[in-house]
């Protein structure tokens, strides 16, 4: 089989799994097309662009102008295109990677915005996209609730590199108190198996993302496993160290995390 082939093959599964996300989860003002409209001085679309390419760092909120448009990205079948192309990306990679067969080749994902999606959470009239402030007490019980449905591209390549023989390795900022329900949420998602699910300790809690990050995956290559590929939706996901062979990034304009 060529490559084109698989890709187009792997496409056309992903499109048949992409509505684990619902669309329409609660209404949005109408808003004709979606390219970038200039609303108050800020160009959503170009926005966005600077965010998902770091230009733009540690933002705080969602621009209150870009509401909506981040809503209708977020809902609409863009986020969901602009996630399918990394997948592809990234499994267009692992397939060429000659794996060593002995448990050591490992994928790493992140879990928030990336295996699973809080957009249900995010769509809330009190959390507009991350054009509020964000509220720790609102989003732990929404974690606990344990519902969050995968990211549909995310869950078909978790699945096509495990069939390659990839071990997947999770590493969340989500703290160890949230073992058990983090656990239930992955399997009921379809994330059925792991080699590793690593979750911030509380002596860990003042670290950022990118230190915590870096220091798990260094624990990883100290064991001896391969980091091949590395999949986030933050750059704090991606940047540090032992960030893998090559990293991916899946879009999020709803947060920043440093
Ligand atoms: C496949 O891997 C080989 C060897 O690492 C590399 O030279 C080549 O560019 C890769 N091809 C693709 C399509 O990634
Ligand atoms: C944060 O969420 C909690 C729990 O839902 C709620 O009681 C509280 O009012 C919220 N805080 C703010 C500032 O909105
Ligand atoms: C986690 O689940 C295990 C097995 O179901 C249970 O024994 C344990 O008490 C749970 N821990 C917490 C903190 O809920
Ligand atoms: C990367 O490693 C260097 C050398 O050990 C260390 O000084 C640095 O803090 C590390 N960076 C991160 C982001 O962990
Ligand atoms: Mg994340």
């Amino acid at each position: 089989m060529s490559m084109n082939f698989l890709s187009l093959f792997f496409f056309a599964t992903i499109a048949a799994t992409s509505h684990a996300i619902p669309h329409q989860i609660h209404l949005l003002r109408p808003q004709s097309g979606s390219a970038g409209h200039r609303i108050a001085g800020v160009n959503c679309l170009s926005w966005r662009l600077a965010v998902e390419t770091d230009n733009i760092r540690n933002w705080d909120l969602v621009p209150e102008a870009c509401e909506d448009y981040v809503g209708h990205y977020m809902l609409g079948h863009q986020y969901r295109k602009d996630c399918n192309i990394a997948a592809v990306a990234a499994y267009v990679y692992a397939k060429n990677v000659t794996l060593k067969g002995d448990g050591k080749d490992i994928w790493v994902f992140d879990i928030d915005e990336t295996a699973l999606s809080n957009l249900p959470y995010y769509a809330l009239p009190e959390n507009a996209f991350g054009a509020k402030e964000y509220n720790e007490t609102s989003f732990d019980e929404w974690q606990l609730e344990g519902k969050a449905p995968a990211v549909p591209a995310v869950l078909h390549l978790y699945e096509n590199l495990m069939k390659l023989g990839y071990k997947i390795v999770f590493i969340t900022g989500k703290s160890e108190k949230m073992r058990n329900v983090t656990e239930a949420n992955l399997r009921k998602s379809g994330y059925h198996t792991w080699e590793k699910l690593v979750l911030k300790q509380t002596s860990e809690s003042g670290e950022t993302a990118v230190v915590y990050k870096s220091k798990e995956r260094g624990k990883l290559v100290k064991e001896g496993y391969r980091i091949i590929g590395n999949m986030g939706d933050q750059w704090s996901d991606l940047m540090g160290n032992f960030t893998g062979q090559r990293t991916f990034k899946v879009p999020d304009p709803m947060y920043y995390i440093s």
